[in-house]
C-alpha cells in the first residue's frame, strides 16, 4: 500500500466514509504544489481528499505549517453558507493527519478557468462572476456576527504569500525595496475581510457559469486588494502571454474589477482600487522574480513583465483602468 493511499485510508476510516477492509483506489490529482490530492473511488462513490504537505513542491526551498489544512477546512465551509451555489460539499477534517475529505468535482459542465484562458476558449463571463464572488465573500466577513476566529491566520500568510512572492522578489530587486517593504507591512497588518489568499486561475473551476474557488489554505482576515489584485495578475500575465485573446483578457480584468467593487461597503472603492494599483505590479514582478514563478512565458515575455512591472511599482496607476491601458500600451 502506497504511503497517500495509507493516508486516505486512515482519514477516510476516522471520517466514517470508508470502513477498514473497504477497497479503495486512489489517484494523485496533478496541478498543485503546496499538497497531496487525490481522488478516492470507495466502490461506486468518489471523493476527493486533500493533506498538506510541509514542504511544498516547488524547485526554491519553500516549507509552511500543515495546520494550514484547518484553515482551507474553515474557508470552504464558510464560503460555502456566504455562496451556495458557489460551494464544494466538504465531509469533514482530521486535526492528526492535517487532511479532509470533500465532494469530487466531475461532469462535461466542469471546467478548470486556467485551462479555458491558456486555450483560448470562447469568454463564458467567468471573470466578472469571479470578482463578484470575491467581493461577496468579502462583504458577508466585515458583517457583525462573522466569526473571524478560524482566520486568524497572520503567520501562515507571510509564509506562504508575503515571504515567497514579495519579501523574495525584493531582494533581487534593491532599488524597489521602499515599495514592496511598505506593502508587505501594510498587508501583514491588515485584518478587515476573509482573505482567500490563492484566487488564481487553477483554483477555480466552474461548474456550468458557477465559479467554485478551491485551495483557500491561505486564508486569513486581511486586506480586501489582496484577492483582485492576485486573479488580475494570473489574468494580466495571460494578456501579455496570449497576443489573440490579449484585448478579451484585459476587458475580462477590468469587468472582475468592476464586479469586485459593487461589493465594496467596508471602506471606499477608491482606496481599495488604489492598494490594488500598488500591488498587482509587485504580484506581477514576483511570479517572475519570486520562489513561484511563472511556467508558461519565455524570455521575452519575461523581460516584457518586469519591465513594466517595474515601472508601475515606482509610479502606480491611480486606476484599474489605467494600470491595464499601460499594460496593454506595453506589449
Ligand atoms: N474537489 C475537487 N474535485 C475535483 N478536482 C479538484 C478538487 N479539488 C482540487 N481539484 C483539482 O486538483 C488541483 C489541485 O488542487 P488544489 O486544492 O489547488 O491543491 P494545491 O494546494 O496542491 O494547489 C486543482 O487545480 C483542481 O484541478
Ligand atoms: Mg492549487
Amino acid at each position: 500500500m502506497s504511503d497517500l493511499e495509507g493516508r486516505c485510508r486512515r482519514l477516510l476510516g476516522e471520517l466514517g466514509l470508508a470502513s477498514p477492509h473497504e477497497r479503495l483506489s486512489v489517484e494523485p490529482l496533478s496541478g498543485g504544489v503546496a499538497s497531496d490530492i487525490a481522488l478516492v473511488r470507495i466502490a461506486d462513490r468518489k471523493v476527493c481528499v486533500k493533506f498538506a504537505l510541509a514542504k511544498l513542491k516547488t524547485a526554491a526551498d519553500w516549507f509552511a505549517p500543515i495546520h494550514r489544512n484547518a484553515a482551507e477546512y474553515a474557508w470552504l465551509h464558510r464560503a460555502a453558507q456566504i455562496a451556495p451555489e458557489n460551494a464544494i460539499e466538504v465531509y469533514g477534517r482530521s486535526e492528526s493527519s492535517h487532511g479532509f475529505a470533500m465532494e469530487f468535482l466531475q461532469g462535461d459542465d466542469i471546467y478548470l478557468w486556467k485551462a479555458a484562458l491558456l486555450s483560448e476558449a470562447p469568454d463564458r463571463g467567468e471573470a466578472a462572476r469571479v470578482g463578484a464572488l470575491l467581493g461577496r465573500i468579502h462583504a458577508a466577513s466585515v458583517e457583525p456576527d462573522f466569526d473571524r476566529t478560524p482566520f486568524d491566520n497572520r503567520s501562515d500568510f507571510h509564509a506562504l504569500r508575503l515571504e515567497p512572492y514579495l519579501i523574495h522578489t525584493a531582494r533581487s530587486h534593491g532599488d524597489l525595496r521602499i515599495h514592496f517593504d511598505r506593502l508587505v507591512d501594510d498587508l501583514h497588518i491588515a485584518d478587515r475581510v476573509l482573505v482567500h489568499g490563492d484566487a488564481s486561475p487553477k483554483n477555480i473551476l466552474l461548474r456550468g457559469q458557477a465559479p467554485i474557488l478551491l485551495d483557500a489554505e491561505c486564508a486569513t482576515m486581511g486586506d480586501a486588494s489582496f484577492d483582485p489584485a492576485f486573479c488580475l495578475n494570473h489574468i494580466v500575465l495571460k494578456a501579455i502571454h496570449l497576443p489573440d485573446a490579449r484585448t478579451r483578457y484585459l476587458q475580462n480584468a477590468q469587468g472582475l474589477w468592476q464586479a469586485y467593487a459593487r461589493w465594496i461597503v467596508w471602506e471606499s472603492k477608491d482606496e481599495v482600487e488604489a492598494r490594488i494599483c500598488r500591488l498587482l505590479p509587485a504580484l506581477m514582478l514576483a511570479r517572475i522574480d519570486g520562489k513561484s514563478p511563472v511556467e508558461y512565458l519565455d524570455g521575452l515575455e519575461r523581460k516584457r513583465v518586469r519591465d513594466i512591472a517595474c515601472s508601475l511599482i515606482k509610479a502606480p496607476m491611480p486606476s484599474v483602468a489605467q494600470t491595464l491601458a499601460e499594460i496593454a500600451a506595453s506589449c
